[in-house]
């Protein structure tokens, strides 16, 4: 058995969790580059906990320029087993209004200028995706919402831009037409590297706004954005208390096979 490490990579109120022992921040180096920031780590009731600042301490890091690489594998050095993304992201559906926690289970990758893959010229592998989240740690984090009375919705598409600049209102009505539910910047290629790093990964995305489609709300703005971030972080922090608290010391092995991903995804012979 493997002991569970929970790493959570979201944004800021949650470097500063209470009730954190032994919290300290640590510079992890890896071959890819430098990731977004030191790793915060600590403890909650014996379970060890690695936080990481997606866009780096004082939101520096655009998400086209996030080394979403160098993120993935310095987790990994940590010995992360299990991992939670929390995004701020909009909303393409009535029903989830700005406040709402969506528990995404699947993705559309629409990024085009981000290095996608631990793999490459040397040594090709695909690894399967159908599946990118985690059943196990997903239905630990909805139990953690359960019992923090944090209304959560369970599944969801999440569509991922590239970015900067929001969608155009055309952009918006196609991928509501595609059945998008929410749409963000920044959880491709992550989900696809935790894949590639045998990770089991789930995503919270925070709804902060209607984007662009929704006429009774107007256009998204940072400052609409920043307002709701705000309102829900103390939130997200309990969601994540609650989850370190609960999560099984012994880490499960996803049934979807990530913690397994490249037993068969890779190609090149070893020889070659
Ligand atoms: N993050 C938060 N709101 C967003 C939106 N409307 N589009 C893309 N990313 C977002």
């Amino acid at each position: 058995m493997t002991r569970a490490v929970l790493g959570i990579i979201g944004g800021s109120g949650l470097y500063d969790l209470p009730g954190l022992v032994n919290a300290r921040w640590e510079r992890i180096a890896g071959p890819w580059g430098e990731p977004s920031d030191e790793l915060h780590r600590g403890e909650v009731d014996g379970l060890e906990i690695v936080f990481l600042p997606r866009h780096g301490r004082g939101h520096a890091i655009p998400p086209s320029e996030i080394n979403y690489r160098a993120n993935i594998d310095a987790l990994k050095r940590a010995g992360v087993t299990d991992l939670v993304s929390i995004s701020a992201c909009g909303s393409l559906r009535e029903e989830l209004s700005p406040g709402t926690f969506v528990l995404c289970d699947q993705f559309i990758d629409r990024t085009f200028a981000r290095e996608k893959s631990f793999f490459g010229k040397g040594c090709v592998a695909h690894v399967s995706f159908g599946f990118p989240t985690s059943p196990a740690l997903s239905g630990h984090v909805a139990q953690a919402a359960e019992a923090e009375g944090i209304p959560l919705r369970r599944g969801g598409t999440h569509i991922v831009m590239e970015g900067p600049q929001f969608s155009t209102l055309a952009e918006s009505n196609l991928y509501r037409s595609w059945g998008c539910d929410v749409i963000g910047m920044t959880n491709m290629p992550e989900a696809k590297l935790a894949r590639e790093a045998e990770l089991s990964y789930a995503s919270v995305a925070m709804v902060t706004d209607y984007d662009c489609w929704n006429s009774e709300h107007g256009d998204v703005d940072v400052p609409t954005i920043l307002k709701v971030v705000r309102e829900n972080a103390s939130k997200a922090r309990r969601l994540v208390l609650r989850l370190a608290r609960d999560l099984p010391r012994d880490h499960e092995p996803c049934p979807k096979g990530s913690d397994r991903a490249l037993d068969t995804a890779i190609v090149t012979p070893p020889e070659a």
